[in-house]
C-alpha cells in the first residue's frame, strides 16, 4: 500500500438545521484515505457515515446541513491544472465542479437516485465526459461511454449504452452508475452501500468487480458498508462510525483479530472465527447489539457508547474518551481500550 495521502479530513464536524434547533451529527472525524487502498466504513444505521462521505463530496444541500468546523483536503495526481490541493470544506461551488466526478466520484446504494430516468445511459456518461473531459470529440466520448460500459460487465455496450435506466436490470443499472462514476477515470470512489440493493449473487459480482477496478485503476475507494464480511474481503483499513464519532480506526487485520474499542468488540462477537479473508463473512449484516445508538440530540454522555458498553466505569460519563495510539496508525476513542494494560 502507498502511503501518499490522497484525502485527509481533519476534524470534520457537520451538523442540521432542524425544526428542533441546531443538531451536531458528525463530531470531529479525522482520517486519511492512501492512495489505491480500500478503506471501509462500518457503523450502524445512523451513525454519520453517509452524511460524511457526502459532506466531503459536498453533495449534501447546505441549508440544512452545515459544517461547524474541520478540513478535507483532496490531492493527488488527478487534480485539475494550476490546482495541486483542494480543502473542499472552504472551496467555492466552482472549484467543486472540477474535482467532483473527476477526482472524486461516488457511487450509491440506489442507482436510480444518481441515473436521471428520462436520459439514456449514454447520454448520462456523455454529459460527465463533456465536463471533464474537454479534449474528446463527441466521438471519443461515444467510444469511451461504449468501453467503460464494456469494462464494468455491461454486455453489448454498444446497444445498452442508447438504453435508458428502466431498460436494465438492477446490476446491470448498479454497473452503469459505476460506469459514470469511472468514466473520467478519478483517484478516489466513495461507494456507499453499493451493493445492499442487490441479490447475494450480483453483489458478489459487483464487489469483485470493484475490487478489480480499484486495481486497474489504481483509484482509492472508500467502502461504505454494514457488511463486515465486504470489509474483511475487500477492505485495507477499517474506520468505525458510532453515534457520530470515528471511534477506532485500523488494518482489517487488527480490527477483526484485536478489536479494541468495545464498540467493534461487541459487532464482532457473533462473527464466525473463520479467518478474515474467508468469503463466508459475505452477506453478515452487522450483527445486532443490545441497545440503541442514541439519537444526535440524545448525545449527552462524552462517551456515547456508554448506555451499551460492558466495560464502562464513572470516567466515561465524566470525561470525553481520549484517543489513545495503539500503534502506527492503529487507535480507539476510549477510556479503556483492548491491548492498552
Ligand atoms: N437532512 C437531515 N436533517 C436532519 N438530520 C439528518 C439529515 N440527514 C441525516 N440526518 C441525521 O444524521 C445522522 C447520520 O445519518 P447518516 O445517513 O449519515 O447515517 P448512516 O451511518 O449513513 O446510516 P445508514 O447505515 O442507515 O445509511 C442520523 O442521525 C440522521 O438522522
Ligand atoms: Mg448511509
Amino acid at each position: 500500500m502507498a502511503d501518499t495521502s490522497v484525502l485527509s479530513v481533519r476534524d470534520l464536524s457537520i451538523g442540521f438545521k432542524t425544526d428542533e434547533g441546531r443538531i451536531e451529527v458528525v463530531d470531529g472525524a479525522s482520517f486519511d484515505l492512501f492512495s489505491g487502498e480500500t478503506l471501509g466504513i462500518v457503523g450502524e444505521s445512523g451513525s454519520g457515515k453517509t452524511v460524511t462521505a457526502k459532506t466531503i463530496m459536498r453533495l449534501l444541500p447546505s441549508p440544512p446541513s452545515f459544517i461547524s468546523g474541520g478540513s478535507v483536503t483532496l490531492r493527488g495526481p488527478g487534480m485539475p491544472e494550476g490546482m495541486p490541493e483542494l480543502d473542499m470544506v472552504k472551496a467555492r461551488e466552482n472549484e467543486m465542479r472540477r474535482v467532483r466526478g473527476n477526482v472524486m466520484s461516488m457511487i450509491f446504494q440506489e442507482p436510480m437516485t444518481a441515473l436521471n430516468p428520462v436520459f439514456t445511459v449514454g447520454f448520462q456518461i456523455d454529459e460527465v465526459l463533456r465536463l471533464h473531459c474537454p479534449e474528446l470529440s463527441r466521438k471519443g466520448r461515444r467510444d469511451k461511454a461504449i468501453k467503460t460500459l464494456d469494462r464494468v460487465g455491461i454486455p453489448a455496450p454498444a446497444k445498452r449504452v442508447d438504453e435508458f435506466p428502466h431498460q436494465l436490470s438492477g446490476g446491470m443499472r448498479q454497473r452503469a452508475m459505476i460506469a459514470m462514476a469511472l468514466c473520467t477515470e478519478p483517484d478516489i470512489l466513495f461507494a456507499d452501500e453499493p451493493t445492499t440493493a442487490l441479490d447475494v449473487t450480483i453483489q458478489a459480482q459487483i464487489l469483485d468487480l470493484i475490487n478489480e477496478l480499484k486495481a486497474d485503476f489504481k483509484m482509492a475507494t472508500v467502502l461504505i458498508t454494514h457488511d463486515l464480511g465486504v470489509v474483511a474481503e475487500i477492505c485495507d483499513r477499517v474506520l468505525v462510525m458510532y453515534a457520530g464519532r470515528i471511534v477506532e480506526q485500523g488494518t482489517v487485520m487488527d480490527i477483526f483479530d484485536r478489536p479494541a474499542h468495545p464498540y467493534t468488540a461487541a459487532l464482532l462477537k457473533s462473527l464466525p472465527k473463520a479467518g478474515h479473508h474467508q468469503k463466508e463473512h459475505l452477506g453478515r449484516k452487522l450483527p445486532t447489539i443490545e441497545g440503541l445508538v442514541p439519537a444526535p440530540k440524545d448525545f449527552g454522555v462524552p462517551c456515547r457508547f456508554f448506555d451499551r458498553c460492558g466495560k464502562a466505569q464513572l470516567l466515561c460519563k465524566q470525561e470525553m474518551p481520549p484517543k489513545i495510539e495503539l500503534g502506527e496508525g492503529r487507535w480507539a476513542l476510549c477510556q479503556f481500550p483492548e491491548g492498552k494494560h
